[in-house]
């Protein structure tokens, strides 16, 4: 069992989060190429933490160790979001996943597919008219955003206007609350941005317990009649469930399955006719492009990781991006190769961690995947599209989501009406 390599340094001094955060996917790449191993420890929220960047790490972390690696209860998504399923443990945790992944499975989710439709058309119909280059991401934000809304709390954009840009402007305030939050503070109550978060908070909360107690329908009815662990417990998920967060991770998917097959007309076609060619183009772009950078855990007991040892109360972090990206398992790791999924990596899903992985992975997986393939098959079905200009910096950027740090600008052009009837046959 050896050490881990590198150093966490002294307390406050040593610490290197804001380092992590300015670009974390340089900080790991850096330290895998100096250590030679894709795990490693650095010093982040003034704790001692280990890095895993290669899969067998990650798959140890977050499967075979999981009842060892815990959620941290104190994390600033506590702060924000309330106690919910993100920052439990144990039997509660089990308990609370039992009782909500019910409203993203099966016959719940099966009623949202109407719903998904409508919203895809609704938000996608128009990208061609007004002849200009769209800012993709912004679109996509905007229909996540719409999706989230009509499905969690029954708000529809087209019935209720105002209520929905209410709605979302509370959602973005108490996002950028929860972000201006300095990042090494844990309860940052002297920052006004942070107060701002929490007026934001209560008010979405009164939207939230008034739809809780008015509405019998849907997913809010659903959740208003599930067995929860207390009474605040519906409206603390809710506020979860509608928080700008999910939109952004959306659109940053979105965003990167536009760009890896902007000006790429074969490739397009194919993921058109094959539904099985565009499940490994979506695989591909989640390996490429995570949204979230990953999750953070405290081991409860000494413990290891890969064959490196790692004491009670380390923080871990698994780095998505790195781990997607391990040599030993994809082979050309930064090339988009959608192939990959049907040839060598055939059936390994589930090296992935963009949705987390194990018995803590995301509980709106399915719900995702739904949407996205309904999103993507509505823009292969009806446009063509390519930059504009053709020549933009696309470099990326990691936090809060994953997407070019310069907004890109794509221009879509409408299929002729006989190839979309076509494919509607298909
Ligand atoms: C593109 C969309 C999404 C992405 C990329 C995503 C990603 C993730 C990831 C990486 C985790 C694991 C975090 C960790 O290991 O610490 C997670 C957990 C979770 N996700 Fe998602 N998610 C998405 C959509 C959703 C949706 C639509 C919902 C439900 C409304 C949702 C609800 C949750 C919850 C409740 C957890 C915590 C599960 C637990 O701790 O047991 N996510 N998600």
């Amino acid at each position: 069992m050896s050490k881990l390599p590198g150093n966490a340094g002294v307390s406050v001094l040593g610490d290197k989060s804001l380092e992590f955060y300015r670009d974390p996917v340089s900080f790991c790449q850096q330290r895998v190429e100096k250590h030679r191993s894709r795990v490693f420890q650095s010093r982040m929220l003034n704790r001692p933490t280990a890095f895993i960047c290669s899969v067998q790490g990650m798959k140890e972390l977050l499967c075979d160790k999981s009842n060892v690696f815990l959620k941290d209860p104190t994390d600033l998504m506590t702060n924000v979001y309330g106690d919910t399923l993100v920052t439990t443990n144990g039997e509660e945790a089990c308990l609370l996943r039992l009782s909500l992944t019910t409203l993203f499975t099966g016959s719940c989710l099966q009623s949202s597919n109407d719903y998904i439709t409508s919203v895809c058309e609704r938000c996608l119909k128009d990208l061609s008219l007004s002849g200009q280059p769209e800012c993709v991401y912004s679109t996509f934000k905007r229909l996540g955003t719409e999706l989230v809304l009509g499905l969690f709390l029954n708000v529809r954009a087209e019935e209720q206007p105002e209520l929905f840009q209410e709605i979302m402007q509370l959602c973005t305030q108490h996002w950028h609350g929860l972000i201006s939050a300095p990042v090494n503070v844990k309860v940052p109550l002297w920052s006004s941005g942070f107060s701002t978060a929490l007026e934001a908070r209560d008010k979405l909360m009164d939207i939230i317990k008034d739809k809780l107690e008015n509405d019998t329908q849907g997913f809010v009815g659903s959740l208003g009649s599930l067995p929860l662990p207390d009474s605040s417990s519906a409206s603390q998920h809710l506020l979860l469930f509608i928080s700008a967060l999910i939109p952004k991770a959306l659109a940053s998917l979105l965003t990167s399955f536009t760009l890896a097959l902007s000006g790429n007309k074969q490739t397009r076609q194919r993921a058109m006719e094959d539904p099985d060619y565009l499940r490994t183009v979506l695989l591909e772009v989640q390996r490429l492009w995570p949204p979230f950078i990953g999750g953070r855990r405290l081991a409860d007991q000494d413990s290891t990781l890969a064959g490196f040892r790692v004491p009670k109360d380390y923080g871990v972090i698994y780095i998505s991006h790195s781990v997607h990206r391990d040599p030993e398992v994809f082979q050309q790791p930064d090339d988009f190769l959608p192939e990959r999924w049907s040839g060598r990596n055939a059936g390994q899903e589930h090296y992935l961690c963009s949705f987390g992985n194990g018995p803590r992975s995301c509980i709106g997986t399915k719900l995702t995947d739904v949407f996205l393939k309904e999103a993507c098959m509505y823009l292969l079905k009806h446009y063509d599209w390519c930059l504009d200009p053709p020549s933009q910096d696309l470099e990326y950027k990691w936090l809060p989501v994953s997407r070019p740090a310069n907004p890109p600008t794509i221009s879509f052009t409408r299929l002729d009406q006989t190839r979309s009837d076509r494919s509607d046959t298909v």
